[in-house]
């Protein structure tokens, strides 16, 4: 019998937290006469951050969020985005502000991040939001983290006493979600690039998150036999790049588009050994916005006494 993993909808899921949302935010209407509302500065003209960006207001608009975007040129100083942040601080009708990553060199991230009050920082990106998130403080969590975990929680995945790996260290995904698997009281380990053996961690985990941004890195021999996978990559993969397996995979992808998308694990492979996974795309992607969205009504509530 050939064994098939269950595949984690981010898609689904995420759309029933949309739902939710809306329904609040129709509460809110009713009750308080306001609605949420969601800066977002973008600086340049990096195109994934424009597909993000565009897809972040996109779900602004399902749920009923008043979203506004600020565009800056590349050449932008870190004052000019500070002198933004300000007014956007001290604006009653916006209770989010983002500032979409990556900056250009000039710009020192640090103060731009440091600069959104905390109170409105939806993506949980202030050190103070870090700080109280380790210290199990009611925070802002960063949008990704945040999903991963509600999609393995809306799926009934267990997570307490379980061997947890995080592939992936970063700010935006890997510290973070390792704190959040942490205060589920999974055993946590955090992988890196100067990690030795990587497969010996995470042939070790129940739960496997990846988030490297290298397609291909985890192959089924990494893998232990009914783990639940979480692929947090993204990676656009161009028609001449792509091996004769993935072009027939995604056939329809490269006839219209000469690309695709494809996460960090060996998709085709690793599924027969899982027991959940979560595909790319249609995995942790929509999640991300739909967390974003909850943040900020989250924000929201807080500012007009919303239980
Ligand atoms: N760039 C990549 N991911 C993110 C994110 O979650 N938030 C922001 N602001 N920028 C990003």
């Amino acid at each position: 019998m050939i064994k098939i993993a269950e595949i984690i909808s981010g898609t689904e899921i995420s759309k029933q937290i949309k739902n939710e949302v809306k329904a609040e935010i129709e509460r809110m209407e009713k009750e308080k006469g306001k609605r949420p509302g969601l800066a977002v500065i973008l600086v340049g003209e990096n195109p994934a951050s424009k597909v993000y960006v565009a897809s972040k207001q996109r779900g602004c608009e399902q749920v009923g969020i008043m979203s506004e975007s600020i565009k800056m040129d590349d050449s932008v100083s870190t004052e000019d985005i500070l002198k933004e942040i300000e007014k956007l601080n001290s604006r009653d009708d916006i209770h989010g502000i983002l500032v979409q990553l990556p900056l250009p060199e000039q710009v020192d991230k640090n103060k731009v991040l440091e600069a959104i009050s905390p109170d409105k920082d939806v993506d949980g990106f202030h050190p103070i939001n870090m700080g109280k998130l380790v210290a199990q403080k009611d925070c802002f969590v960063p949008a990704t983290p945040l999903g991963i975990i509600e999609m393995l929680k809306r799926t009934n995945i267990a997570l307490k006493g379980k061997n947890a790996t995080m592939v992936g260290h970063s700010e935006i995904v890997g510290k973070p979600c390792s704190l959040l698997l942490l205060n589920e009281w999974a055993t946590v380990t955090i992988c890196h690039i100067e990690t030795r053996d990587l497969k010996m961690h995470t042939k070790d985990a129940d739960i496997l998150i990846v988030a490297a941004g290298v397609p291909y890195l985890i192959k089924e021999d990494m893998v232990k036999e009914g783990a639940v996978v979480i692929d947090v990559g993204i990676n656009r993969i161009t028609k001449d790049k792509a091996s004769s397996e993935l072009l027939e995979w995604r056939k329809e992808d490269f006839d219209k588009k000469q690309a695709t998308l494809i996460g960090d694990v060996d998709y085709l492979r690793v599924e027969p050994k899982a027991s959940y996974i979560s595909p790319v795309p249609g995995g942790v992607g929509p999640m991300t916005i739909a967390m974003l969205l909850k943040n900020t009504l989250m924000a929201a509530k807080k500012t007009v006494g919303m239980k």
